[in-house]
């Protein structure tokens, strides 16, 4: 099916509905029955009947099939955050005793899922510089059972060589797991390249507007069958119809935002690369970044997240240079409309001790719908300061 197919229609039985175009909320917790056999029946089937919204919901049903497509996958469940997601999707291929190898440096809270949370049941991980599939080939332990890559990761956008990664596990019966996140369906679809599960942060591109928050997993019917059974069902942590709908609604404009970001992206990137105080910048789609052609390979884009490192010496002048910026917000996430910065200098206290190992010359932009020139007379002047 065609992208714009799914996500102006794929779902949407408009004439259920009263031919409403816009789907409706079904704000209901609950669903009745006209007879025994019936209720009998969806019960053997709760993940595709309408019996409880904690199971399925005629409103998050759209999103879970649209999103479902988007990745080429057989099946998907919604989430109430992305967390929740990846948490679900993680312990839904472990158990005590167990395994996983992981990219080094995963989105913080899944890092500490890995780090604290994971050996409380007794399954271990091993981080690994993913960026050579070697390095997860040789972590590889005969209890391992995951592989959990993040690529690019959503502060210094290392890449996984996704193919490789996939054909690596499938010789070692091992299933893959990936945050996608940072390029959104739009831009990457890792099922493609043999990934079995493939997860998001729908808070960030699926959503784009900064209101919900809400995460996916996406994967074969057998995959997401066994995970509604368990960790959906069980952990509840599910997405109510509202948010489903804002979900739906932002879903609408995924390729106009996801184009719009990431010329805007290129053409800052560009400037920013000229100027005599940036250092570096990180972004998979600059032809300067060490893994371009990779990221050109398997990816269609790199949307509107990148990092840079600034020639400052000391805390203070990173604090001086965010205080000139007037036209992003500084907060955490992205993938919303609005442009924002999250200096790694917040890491540090003000005499310039750390409590972090990203040098506070490290700034990580997101480049909202503003109007690129706007953004970079800003950028302009606050680097022309330093
Ligand atoms: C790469 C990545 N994955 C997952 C998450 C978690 O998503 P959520 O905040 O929706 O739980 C985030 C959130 O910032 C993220 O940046």
């Amino acid at each position: 099916m065609d992208f714009d197919d799914i996500i102006n229609h794929l779902g949407e039985e408009r004439s259920k509905y009263f031919n409403a175009v816009a789907p409706p909320i079904i704000q209901s917790s609950n669903f009745a029955f006209d007879s025994l056999n019936e209720l009998r029946h969806k019960l053997t089937d709760e993940a595709n009947h309408y019996i409880y919204t904690r199971g399925n919901n005629p409103t998050v049903e759209i999103l879970r099939k649209k999103v479902a497509a988007l990745e080429g996958a057989e099946d998907a469940l919604v989430f109430g955050s992305g967390i929740a997601a990846i948490a679900a999707a993680i312990l839904s291929n472990v158990k005590a005793g167990d395994h996983i190898v992981a990219v080094e440096k995963p989105y913080g809270w899944t890092n500490a899922l890995f780090s604290k949370f994971l050996p409380r049941f007794g399954v271990t991980t091993t981080f690994v510089d993913a960026r050579e599939v070697d390095n997860v080939a040789k972590a590889i332990q005969p209890n391992t059972s995951l592989i959990y890559l993040e690529s690019p990761n959503s502060l210094t956008f290392e890449l996984q060589d996704l193919e490789a990664c996939a054909i690596l596990a499938k010789q070692h019966g091992i299933v893959t797991a990936i945050d996608n996140s940072y390029a959104s369906p739009f831009y990457q679809q890792p099922l493609k390249w043999g990934i079995d599960i493939v997860i998001h942060s729908a808070t960030k591109y699926i959503n784009g507007h900064s209101d919900a928050l809400g995460g996916v997993v996406c994967g074969s019917k057998a995959l997401i069958n066994r995970m509604f059974s368990n960790e959906y069902m069980i952990l509840g942590a599910v997405m109510s119809p509202h948010d489903a709908a804002l979900m739906i609604r932002g879903l609408r404009t995924l390729e106009l935002r996801m184009r719009r970001t990431q010329e805007s992206t290129e053409k800052i990137v560009a400037f920013l690369e000229t100027h005599p105080k940036v250092k570096q910048v990180l972004y998979p789609f600059s032809p300067t970044f060490a893994q371009y052609e990779l990221a050109k390979k398997q990816m269609t884009g790199a949307g509107g997240l990148f990092s840079v490192h600034l020639d400052l010496e000391r805390v203070e002048q990173a604090d001086a240079f965010f205080a000139r910026l007037e036209k992003f917000a500084m907060a955490v996430s992205w993938g919303g409309h609005e442009s924002l910065v999250m200096p790694s200098a917040v890491f540090y206290n003000i005499t310039g001790r750390a409590n972090s190992t990203i040098p506070f010359t490290l700034f990580r932009f997101y480049i909202g719908l503003e109007n690129p020139d706007w953004l970079i007379a800003d950028l302009k002047q606050a680097l022309d300061s330093i």
